[in-house]
């Protein structure tokens, strides 16, 4: 094993030890400032992801500072639907973090795959807990202001399949203005607030409700409300009404629309707000300290993926093996884990059936008795006359 040198250029950090813990195995992706590798930690032995600066970027102390600023940010966000940052890379010229691994892909990759809309299912188990992410980095003045399926990654873990955000790059804590050049649009179009295009400094929580409401859309219904060359789309997005997410289920039409209002003080105020209403719209239930949604027995994590027959493996991202998931029974457990903000709970499934077959048990016998009594008074009735 060798340390890397400063000058190492990023193609060549496969096979180099960062700061004497972090092997790095493979480049997994490339974004718009970095390079993703997936790593070892060879003390703790785990997978780890490592997100590099750019180095035509890290020479710019500016970048630099706001980039390892941002990292710091995300990691003092402890939210199981949030990706853990655990520590910075400054090694010579390379300018890093560390994060959690995710095994499963982005929410992109999965929208792909499916080609169309996504199940009432795959949306129940992936929309609350994300807004619940949001909702917790808001009460913690984060706005994250980058919300889009590539920074939506997904974990699979057991018979869980987690959505966890990340990328709170261009993430603003409240209060704090001055780190973004005026005038310049942070954020990615499709998925930016008709306030963010105007004034990308001047948004609070409620433009990050417009994007997710945007990827509740495009989730719901496989396309994207507006579309077109940047200027048609930036006309369409500050003046227009969205077209009705016909293909998703109706329930969440008006969900989805109060979202998607101009107009930020006619949208959702907070996640908590959106989150019950995405319950109410769903006819969801879930356990009153828990956020997870319930999988019912029947049905296979991997179910969860393929929503038109299309294929989902953990392989195709980041080579991990395949996965054979079946959740034959969702458990009552606690999941206090020291990444959690609360402990929380599992519901199990089978609690609802039970109670629902307890009841329709009751009915049986008193309709048989009431047949019962009937039958009695008839016979009497009978002997009488
Ligand atoms: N923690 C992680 N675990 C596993 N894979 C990751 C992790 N973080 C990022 N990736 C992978 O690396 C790819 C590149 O991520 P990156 O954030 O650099 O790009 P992006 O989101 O497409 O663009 P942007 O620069 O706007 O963030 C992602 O699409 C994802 O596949
Ligand atoms: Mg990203």
């Amino acid at each position: 094993m060798r340390e890397v040198s400063p000058e190492l250029a990023e193609s060549a950090l496969i096979g180099s030890v960062l700061q004497g813990t972090y092997r790095v195995e493979d480049l997994i992706g490339t974004g718009g400032m970095a390079y993703v590798y997936k790593a070892t930690h060879l003390r703790l032995g785990g997978d780890v992801a490592i997100k590099i600066l750019f180095s035509n970027l890290a020479r710019d102390e500016t970048k630099r500072g706001r980039f390892l600023r941002e990292a710091r940010i995300q990691h003092q966000l402890n939210h199981p639907n949030i990706v853990r940052v655990q520590d910075i890379i400054k090694q010579g010229s390379l300018s890093g973090f560390v994060m959690e691994w995710c095994n499963g892909g982005t929410l992109l990759h999965m929208l792909q795959k499916a080609g169309g809309p996504l199940s009432m299912l795959q949306l129940s188990n992936l929309f609350p807990s994300m807004v619940d992410a949001l909702g917790y980095a808001h009460q913690n003045d984060v706005i994250h202001r980058d919300l889009k399926p590539q920074n939506i990654l997904l974990h699979v873990a057991g018979d869980s399949i987690q959505p966890k955000i990340t990328d709170f790059g261009i993430a603003k804590t409240v209060g704090e203005l001055g780190l973004t050049r005026t005038g310049e649009v942070m954020g990615t179009l499709e998925y930016a607030s008709p306030e963010q295009l105007k004034d990308s400094k001047s948004v609070d929580i409620r433009s990050d409700i417009y994007s997710l409401g945007v990827l509740l859309y495009r989730m719901a219904t496989g396309r994207l409300p507006f579309t077109g060359s940047p200027a048609r789309l930036i006309k369409q997005v500050l003046h227009k009404e969205p077209p009705a997410p016909i293909e998703a289920p109706s329930s969440l039409h008006p969900l989805i629309m109060r979202c998607l209002e101009i107009n930020p003080s006619d949208r959702y105020s907070s996640c908590h707000e959106l989150r019950d209403a995405f319950f109410a719209a769903g006819d969801i239930r879930y356990s009153s300290d828990s956020l997870r949604v319930i999988i019912p027995t029947h049905i296979k994590t991997e179910d969860l993926f393929t929503d038109t027959g299309a294929g989902y493996k953990t392989e195709d991202f980041g080579g991990e093996s395949e996965k054979q998931l079946d959740s034959s029974s969702c458990e009552i457990e606690e999941l206090g884990s020291p990444t959690d903000p609360e402990p929380l709970k599992h519901f199990r499934a089978s609690d609802t059936m039970e109670k629902r077959s307890s009841a329709q048990w009751w009915t049986s016998a008193l309709l048989v008795g009431i047949t019962l009594a009937l039958v009695a008074l008839l016979f009497l009735f009978y002997l009488r006359h």
